[in-house]
C-alpha cells in the first residue's frame, strides 16, 4: 500500500523541484528495498532503509518513546550487554519524560527525531511539518544537551521534497528500516524475537517500539540471539558511516510473509502511541 503512494508523491515532488536539483546518479537496481519497509528514494545518501556493509554490523532502533514504564528496563538490558541503540523519540514524550531521555543519552545511545505528535507528515503543510520537527529537535536539545542526528517519519510517510528539506535544514538523513517485526500488533515476545532473528542480515536497520511491554520483553532473546549469530550492534550514524558505495551482489530477497503483504498504512496505529502510562 505504501509503495504506489510513495511513487506518485515522489514523482510529483521531483517534477515540482526539478529546477532546483543538482545532477544525481540514476538509481542503481539495488536502490529498491530487498526486504520489508517502504521504498527508499533514489538518493542513497539522504534516505536509507539498509546499509551496504562488509561485516555483520546492524542498527537496532526504538521508536515512539521515551516511555517511563518501558524504556528504563530496556536500557538495563542494553547496558548489561554493552550494546548501543538508536532511539527515534516523539517530542511530546520527551517533554513528558525528559529524565528518561537524559539517561538514554548519558548511557551512550543515539537520538533521532520522530516528530512531535506522530502525524502522517506527507499530507501536511510545510509550516506544520517544520513545527513538528523543530519542536522535537529543540526539546531533545533542552532535555539532554544533544541534537537528534537523523529523522524517521511516522509511518515512513515523507515525500522526497520533505526528505531533501529535512537534510538541508536540520542535517537529518531520513532513516527508514529493513526489518519490521510488526511488534506494535503485539504478537507476543516470542514471535517478535523470531521475526527479527530470522530476517536480520548485515547492514540491517531493525525497527521496534520501546513503548510496548511485549517488545521490551522480547529484547533479551533478540540481543542474545543476534550476538550468538555474530552480529555487532552500532548506532544508525555509525552504520551509515560504514556504507560501501559499490555493494556486492546480494542474494534474492525472501518472499514477503503474509503478515507483511497484508500490512498497510491504514492498518497502522493512527493515534499517538507514546507515553501509554499517561
Ligand atoms: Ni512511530
Amino acid at each position: 500500500m505504501l509503495r504506489p503512494l510513495f511513487a506518485s508523491i515522489a514523482s510529483l515532488a521531483l517534477i515540482a523541484t526539478a529546477g532546483a536539483q543538482t545532477a544525481t546518479p540514476s538509481a542503481s537496481p539495488d536502490a529498491s528495498p530487498k526486504t520489508s519497509g517502504p521504498a527508499a528514494s533514489p538518493h542513497p545518501k539522504i534516505v536509507w532503509n539498509r546499509v551496504h556493509v562488509e561485516a555483520p554490523y546492524i542498527a537496532l532502533t526504538f521508536d515512539d518513546g521515551p516511555s517511563a514504564a518501558n524504556t528504563p528496563r530496556l536500557l538495563e538490558m542494553l547496558a548489561a550487554r554493552k550494546i548501543k541503540a538508536t532511539f527515534f523519540v516523539v517530542g511530546r514524550c520527551v517533554q513528558e519524560h525528559p529524565e528518561v531521555l537524559k539517561r538514554t543519552v548519558a548511557e551512550g545511545h543515539e537520538i533521532g527525531n520522530h516528530s512531535w505528535s506522530h502525524p502522517k507528515l506527507s499530507s501536511m503543510s510545510d509550516a506544520a511539518v517544520h513545527a513538528e520537527i523543530k519542536k522535537t529537535h529543540d526539546a531533545v536539545l533542552a532535555a539532554a544537551g544533544v541534537a537528534p542526528k537523523s529523522f524517521r517519519p511516522p509511518y515512513g510517510a515523507f515525500t522526497e521534497r520533505q526528505q531533501r528539506w529535512a537534510f538541508q535544514e536540520f542535517g537529518y538523513p531520513t532513516i527508514l528500516w529493513t526489518v519490521d517485526p510488526f511488534d506494535w500488533k503485539k504478537p507476543g515476545p516470542k514471535v517478535v524475537a523470531q521475526r527479527i532473528l530470522s530476517e536480520t542480515k548485515p547492514g540491517a536497520i531493525i525497527l521496534v517500539h520501546d513503548i510496548h511491554k511485549q517488545t521490551v520483553d522480547a529484547i533479551p532473546e533478540v540481543l542474545d540471539g543476534l550476538l550468538a549469530k555474530g552480529f555487532k550492534f552500532v548506532t544508525v550514524s555509525e552504520l551509515l558511516a560504514m556504507d560501501q558505495p559499490k555493494p556486492k551482489a546480494t542474494p534474492a530477497p525472501a518472499p514477503e510473509s503474509p503478515a507483511k503483504a497484508s500490512a498497510s498504512l491504514a492498518e497502522s496505529p493512527t493515534l499517538l502511541t507514546c507515553c501509554p502510562e499517561r
